[in-house]
């Protein structure tokens, strides 16, 4: 390596996790309204695992050779022109697009989505939050008013409105449980049957097995027959259809993943069903939010990282070196992880 290149894990091609290798880069240089991060930590995403597995939606799959990795955590190397509220030096944290690179020692991000991390957090930490917690926030804030409901239900003297949260356990979910419960949401959180205790440490309400046959009924028992004012669901399949019987008067569900495959099921029929109870539906793409207003994006993101400072947002970390970022995948792919998987770079 000489020092103007950087160590990197790429795919050359796609398939199996052992196409992560390593390789190098030259180092990026930061330009104008952007910031060099020496990056120490690099968060794994489901995204990650599509590309190299070569299961992007169509259309989407970016060039190769690729470096995978979309967020992560490190030092401030340099600034580009113009670039303000940032101190080379300082500890941050980051998300960048698809290609940005994270599975690196550098990243070049624009300066919006490099948010300054305070001292009582470490670097993993810090990597295991942006997609994440932003993924949930925009769900649960931004798209589903939870907070809102939140309170005029208490200004009604009501229960407190429920969030359902499939794959409580993941990535995702356990940010989700965390965000809904200091919304002040009443939780109730489906993973599979070894999870159940961690999911139940996170502050759920109520915990189910997804895979029970009576899984419907249990959710409506655990909202005391009113129904689901909020559904979050990464699984489709079956469930969004299932979902959509479950809602309350007023209440939605927000699709943001296709574990279990593509939704099954006639939603012009079950739509049309169940318009006396004037229920929502809609699809969840952080990127879009990412794309489409950086200023608000880069608002939220330091929200978040506020509350993994303060303790509301605490993710399960487990890091393995970047050198084995094929391991993480397997794990990730197996759904065996809990939490958030890293990469210590370097
Ligand atoms: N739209 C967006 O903006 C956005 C952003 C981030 C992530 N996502 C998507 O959200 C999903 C979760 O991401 P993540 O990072 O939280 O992943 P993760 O940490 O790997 O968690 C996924 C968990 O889902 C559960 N699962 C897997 N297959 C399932 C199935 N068929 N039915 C029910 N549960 C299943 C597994 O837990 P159990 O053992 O409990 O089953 C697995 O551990 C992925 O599909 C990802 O692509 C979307």
């Amino acid at each position: 390596m000489t020092l103007s290149n950087t160590p990197v894990i790429e795919i050359e091609r796609t398939g199996h996790p052992d196409v992560l290798t390593p390789g190098l880069r030259r180092l990026p240089v930061p330009g104008p309204g952007e910031v060099l991060i020496d990056n120490r930590v690099a968060a794994v995403n489901f995204v990650d695992t599509l590309i190299r597995s070569g299961s992007m939606p169509q259309g989407m799959m970016p060039p190769l050779p690729h470096v995978p990795g979309v967020e992560g955590a490190g030092i401030v190397a340099a600034l580009g022109d113009g670039v303000t509220g940032l101190a080379v030096g300082s500890k941050v944290a980051w998300m960048g697009p698809v290609g940005v690179g994270g599975y690196g020692g550098r990243v070049v991000v624009r300066s919006e989505y490099c948010v300054p991390v305070a001292d009582t957090l470490t670097l993993e930490t810090a990597a295991a939050i942006p997609v994440n917690a932003m993924t949930a926030w925009h769900m649960l804030v931004n798209l589903g008013g939870m907070d809102r409901l939140v309170q005029s239900r208490r200004d009604l003297g009501l229960p407190a409105p429920s969030v359902l949260i499939h794959s409580a356990a993941g990535g995702v979910g356990t940010l989700a449980v965390q965000l809904a419960r200091h919304l002040g949401a009443a939780v109730i959180a489906t993973c599979s049957a070894g999870k159940l205790d961690f999911v139940r440490a996170l502050g759920a309400d109520a915990v189910l097995d997804h895979r029970r046959e009576d899984l419907a009924s249990q959710i409506h028992a655990a909202t005391a027959g009113r129904g689901v004012d909020l559904s979050l669901n990464p699984v489709a399949g079956p469930t969004l259809r299932r979902d959509l019987g479950l809602l309350a008067p007023m209440g939605g569900v927000i699709l943001f993943g296709f574990l279990a495959g593509l939704p099954e099921g006639d939603f012009a029929t079950d739509l049309a069903g169940a318009i006396t109870r004037s229920v929502f539906l809609r699809v969840s793409d952080i990127y879009s939010y990412f794309n489409t207003d950086a200023a608000a994006f880069s608002a939220d993101l330091r929200r978040v990282l506020d509350l993994a400072a303060t303790g509301v947002l605490t993710p399960r970390v487990t890091a393995l070196p970047l050198a084995r970022a094929g391991e993480a995948h397997r794990l990730l792919e197996s759904g065996q992880s809990m939490g958030k998987l890293v990469l210590a770079v370097g």
